[in-house]
């Protein structure tokens, strides 16, 4: 019953800063693709929701960095902890979906958020719109992928 967060609150410290993470990230996701677009699409011309659009991703991409610096340390830490070999079946799949939500990220960041902002600078909208559905699309499958990610952590114990 007691295990070893229950002996020292502080091994419970990366686990707290895992899930604030790991929730700032995939909440950000879900009130991008289910709120914000929809609303912007149906109420701003083209020329007021792409550049909106830009700097609103702009910010929560900083957030998305700090998130993963975070998960990493956090979850690696969690994870060496425990040891490699002794870590159940759902640790390595977080892991290894959990990097690769990073790559996908990665991607996003200097392709189509890279290539958004060159589109916004241009007045460029038809490519602008491109782009930001290119983000909306890879940020759908993170969403997809981080769910995997905590259901494996859950129930592959
Ligand atoms: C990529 C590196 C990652 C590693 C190495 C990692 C590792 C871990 C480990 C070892 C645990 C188990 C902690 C425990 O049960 O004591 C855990 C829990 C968890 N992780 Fe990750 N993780 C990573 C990424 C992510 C990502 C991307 C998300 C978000 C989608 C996430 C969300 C969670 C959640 C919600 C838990 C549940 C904590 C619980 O109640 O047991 N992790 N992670």
């Amino acid at each position: 019953m007691a295990g070893p967060a229950s002996s020292d609150p502080m091994a419970s410290l990366p686990k707290l800063l895992h899930l604030v993470a790991a929730i700032l990230w995939m909440g950000g996701m879900a009130f991008l693709m289910l709120a914000l677009r929809p609303a912007v699409q149906a109420q701003l011309e083209p020329a007021v929701r792409l550049p909106l659009m830009a700097t609103v991703l702009g910010r929560f991409f900083v957030m998305v960095w700090l998130s993963v610096i975070v998960l990493l340390a956090t979850g690696l830490s969690m994870l060496l902890d425990v040891g490699p070999r002794a870590a159940p079946l759902g640790w390595h799949l977080m892991l290894g979906l959990g990097l690769l939500m990073m790559l996908i990220f990665g991607h996003v960041w200097f392709g189509p958020f890279r290539r958004l902002k060159q589109a916004v600078a241009a007045a460029d909208w038809p490519e602008g719109g491109r782009r930001i559905a290119q983000v909306v699309l890879l940020a759908k499958i993170n969403l997809s992928l981080g769910w995997a990610a905590i259901a494996a952590v859950l129930l592959l114990r």
